[in-house]
């Protein structure tokens, strides 16, 4: 990759705005009070792209205007293609009610070459992307960068985490560079490259229904949690690049294809919308939580959550678990035991999770589906429970998070059996919680 093409990149800083960006080069690329005029500046095309129906209440509405050198819709016919990874194919596998825990995903050997589209691989997921309704949880693990290669999924929003080595993507709307402890949003419909300097790795939320917004605060106020200022939104970019095969694969109904087209789809000039691809630095999370006593629940930390039409439930939530201090008094400060009518996904960034020391790695994973039961390994719980209170630092070091769905997931042959990466002894970590209570009677 070329590094120089990474430096000094700008953003634009707001959550959810009406932005417009002109490249630099190409000042009023913009039309002037108007989206289609008769012929826009410089000759460009004019194209909508709309995240949400025309009719969309203006609240919810997204769209956006680019002006580009060709439209997309010059392109060679699609063909079906298969990295044997990628599936909304939930009926594959019995359903394992188990706890389940991956040790890290395997990084590519220096022998084989593998971009972050060849690399993505479904571990589990729900629903249907032609009902728009569903997630799917993927992860990803590339050591080279796409070139003359761009992917577009027609089936949900996707929600990437880095969990090891910067990720460089180009987008139509213009470049954003996402490391670990960054994660970044690319929704419907929208293209993109990724190129890496390294053996990289992370994880993917994939949502069908509908888009990522911010939580509601509540009684918390006006500010708190993820500041909508510190979501960051690419700068038009383009490059007017002729290639003989520009590959575009597409993820249309849980299936990838591929076209082919004679020139870069980088090739917006100037954009203007709502409705745009963002990134969003971990740290700038305001974390709330007790200061009196007991464990909040854990949709304290949801940075992002992208609501069902059910009120108050997520078809996904994302919710972090950073750096902090923990002052709660007389209470049993670790995660609870826990049975949920959500599933939670786990990952871990960096660090130690703070309920499992143990077993649970960077690069790794864990899922509790529907009403499993789960809660502190025996370590965990003997310690939160005859340690003196005082206020500490909890997760210094560490990035956890999760992926929390109203939804039954569905786990996939390649994270059951073919990633080999299952932990079988997983239940082992709460075998040795003792019955305490018979040992007061005796
Ligand atoms: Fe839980």
């Amino acid at each position: 990759m070329n590094k120089i093409e990474w430096t000094d990149l700008k953003y634009l800083s707001g959550f959810g705005n009406e932005f417009a960006s002109e490249t630099p080069s190409h000042p009023n690329a913009l039309p002037k009070g108007q989206n289609t005029p008769q012929k826009a500046p410089y000759n460009l095309y004019m194209e909508q792209l709309s995240g949400t129906a025309f009719t969309a209440p203006r609240e919810t509405n997204k769209r956006s205007w680019l002006y580009r050198i060709l439209p997309s819709v010059k392109h060679f016919p699609f063909k079906k293609i298969d990295n044997g990874l990628v599936t909304h194919n939930w009926n594959d596998e019995e359903p394992n009610p188990n706890q389940l825990r991956w040790k890290p995903f395997d990084l590519p050997s220096n022998e084989k070459q593998v971009d972050f589209v060849q690399s993505m691989a479904t571990l589990c997921g729900a629903g249907d992307a032609r009902i728009r309704h569903g997630v799917a949880i993927h992860v990803y693990s590339c050591n080279v960068s796409m070139v003359d290669k761009a992917f577009c999924n027609s089936d949900g929003d996707f929600l990437i985490v880095p969990q090891k080595g910067c990720l460089f993507i180009k987008t139509e709307f213009g470049k954003m560079a996402v490391a670990p402890n960054e994660i970044c949003v690319i929704q419907n419909g929208m293209r993109f490259s990724v190129e890496v300097e390294e053996a990289s790795r992370g994880y993917i939320l994939e949502v069908f229904d509908n888009h990522f917004v911010l939580p509601n605060l509540g009684p918390i106020g006006a500010n708190g949690l993820a500041n909508p200022r510190d979501f960051q939104t690419p700068v038009a970019w383009f490059e007017n690049v002729k290639a003989i095969h520009f590959k575009i694969i597409l993820k249309f109904q849980g299936n990838l294809f591929e076209s082919h087209q004679d020139h870069s789809c980088f090739n917006v000039v100037a954009w203007h919308g709502n409705y745009a691809p963002f990134k969003y630095n971990l740290e700038n999370f305001m974390a709330i939580n007790t200061v009196t006593f007991d464990h909040a629940d854990p949709s304290i930390f949801t940075v992002l959550t992208c609501p069902s039409l059910k009120p108050g439930t997520a078809i996904a939530d994302f919710v972090i678990f950073p750096p902090r201090w923990s002052v709660a008094e007389n209470t049993f400060r670790p995660p609870y035991y826990h049975r949920n009518c959500m599933s939670e996904f786990m990952g871990l960034i960096k660090g130690n999770y703070e309920a499992k020391k143990e077993g649970f790695q960077p690069g790794g994973a864990s899922l509790h589906n529907l009403m499993i039961p789960h809660g502190p390994d025996f370590d965990c719980h003997r310690n939160a429970t005859t340690e003196e209170l005082k206020p500490v630092r909890v997760a210094d070091g560490t990035m956890s998070f999760m992926f929390e769905t109203c939804l039954g997931l569905a786990v996939t042959k390649w994270a059951n059996k073919t990633c080999e990466k299952l932990d079988g002894e997983y239940y082992k970590c709460w075998q040795t919680l003792e019955d305490n209570f018979s040992k007061l009677s005796v």
